[in-house]
């Protein structure tokens, strides 16, 4: 999940009259902002189901980098961006098997991972067997290890040849990528039961469309108009896919979702100062249709609607969106304070609370976010993996404090009611954090980038300690 500085020319855009209105009108309703007292908390006073899974996550391109497959989306963006070059990353690709010492180690039950499409099918309708197979052999032996996998079939990257005919753009596209699906579904549908369609929709718009810093097709047009177009048809990819995979052998077993990313927006200013609160509160409330409402109301009600005054008014409905998910993957790092400063060049801003601990990315700690997070998705009615949480820590001197405090809210979450069913800490090891190139470190394991060694992080001992006092919890009900 990354920030954003909203400068001048953003801002003019955004702010028509009518989009004014519309939030003078909603933000008086605005959520407020839930605080424990984390002093009287004991966050040893946790007790998880028997049932949950607990794991970890990776991407294959964030893992493997540009160096091993056909050109991508990313590929080629790298270079256009001029970005730090992602090269052969942490060298995930051939040491996949060897890399489930590292899941043991830990005591992980599930290792979420992406299989990279431009790999498998680098040419159009052509499919690489020996891609496949790898896949195949990396699920046995996860199984082997008992450590059930669950697969991401899109996490940001895709084939050239698929950005070149307009990637998800074009409605038309959307069958490519459901061939794509099938094709992995039939060759690893008996060793892996849980799938994720998409990695972060919103996201995906949002950072290349409004953004500018993920690659987003030929640039130009109305950027906010194709975002809202190419999220539709993300969703509908999602629904097709869904229903695609059910019809194959061993689909109707199959727990199929996608991650959502859910992202709060909270004015840093109060009434007191009303018209900086009134722009943070304007701008809070575009956001959050775009990145939270319009993805969680297309399932929830069949009809997705994003409509931002002046900007973009784009409708699809789909009946079949009731009934296309078993499971909501939940992507969880931060609220964003958005904060009003008298600059040129970034006028709202990410701000922090004073006093709030900080990350190596520009958000704080927010574990209350995890669980109104979890109580928003919970209006889904389906169960609920936290497929991505963790921390960007350099010096690994918050890591512990952060799995601590955020395994709490999960906890308490699932004490109220709602049914979190697992939790995968993002990320295994450090890899290529996309735009911000390899400067973030969100692994479990430290990786030395030029001899690719893996070094547990002393502050991962709270996620191993978490996992200990279950299953001896476990074991001593039995
Ligand atoms: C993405 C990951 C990324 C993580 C940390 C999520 O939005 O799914 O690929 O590394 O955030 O920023």
């Amino acid at each position: 999940m990354k920030l954003f500085c909203l400068n001048n020319a953003f801002l003019k855009r955004f702010l028509t009259v009518p989009t004014i209105l519309l939030l003078v009108a909603v933000a008086p309703i605005a959520a407020k902002e839930l605080r424990w007292n984390w002093d009287q908390i004991d966050t040893k006073q946790v007790a998880f189901p028997h049932s949950f899974i607990w794991g970890t996550a990776t991407a294959e391109y964030q893992i493997s980098g540009a160096q091993r497959c056909s050109p991508s989306n990313w590929s080629r963006w790298e270079s256009e961006a001029r970005l730090e070059p992602s090269a052969d990353a942490c060298d995930g690709w051939n040491r996949a098997i060897a890399d489930i010492e590292l899941l043991k180690q830990l005591g992980v039950t599930s290792y979420r991972f992406s299989v990279d499409w431009t790999c498998i099918e680098p040419e159009e309708g052509k499919f690489d067997v020996q891609a496949l197979n790898h896949y195949v052999a990396l699920c046995r032996a996860l199984r082997a290890a008992k450590i059930t996998p669950m697969i991401t079939l899109h996490h940001f990257v895709h084939p050239l040849w698929f950005e070149q005919l307009g990637g998800f753009e074009k409605q038309e596209n959307i069958r490519y990528f459901v061939r794509f699906c099938e094709h992995v579904f039939r060759a690893l549908g008996k060793t892996v039961p849980f799938w994720c369609t998409i990695n972060e929709p919103g996201v995906l718009i949002f950072q290349g469309h409004i953004r500018h810093c993920y690659p987003a097709g030929v640039p130009g047009g109305n950027g906010f108009r194709r975002a809202a177009v190419t999220l539709k048809h993300l969703l509908q990819a999602h629904v097709e896919v869904y229903q695609a995979l059910k019809k194959l052998p061993g689909g109707k077993r199959a727990q199929i979702g996608f991650a959502h990313s859910y992202l709060a927006f909270e004015h840093f200013h109060g009434w007191w100062s009303p018209g900086k609160s009134l722009l943070e509160r304007t701008i809070s409330g575009i956001l959050s249709s775009f990145l939270n409402d319009s993805i969680l109301d297309f399932f929830r009600t069949g009809n997705y609607r994003l409509y931002v005054p002046g900007l973009v008014d784009e409708r699809y409905a789909d009946p079949h969106a009731l009934r296309a998910l078993d499971f909501i993957g939940l992507n969880y790092y931060a609220h964003v304070f958005l904060r009003f400063y008298h600059r040129l060049q970034d006028t709202v801003h990410p701000g922090f609370r004073p006093g709030d601990h900080r990350t190596d990315m520009p958000y704080g700690f927010y574990p209350e976010g995890l669980w109104r997070a979890i109580a928003h998705v919970a209006q889904l009615k389906v169960p609920i993996y936290i497929t991505e949480n963790g921390i960007a820590d350099a010096k690994d001197d918050r890591r512990a404090l952060w799995i601590e405090r955020y395994l709490y809210a999960v906890n308490k979450a699932i004490a109220d009611g709602f049914d979190v069913r697992g939790y995968y800490y993002w990320s295994l090891m450090d890899n290529f954090e996309w735009d911000m190139g390899y400067s973030q470190k969100f692994g479990l394991y430290e990786v030395d980038m030029v001899t690719k060694e893996r070094k547990l992080r002393q502050g991962a001992q709270a996620y191993i300690d978490a996992i200990a006092t279950w299953k001896r919890a476990i074991h001593y009900a039995k």
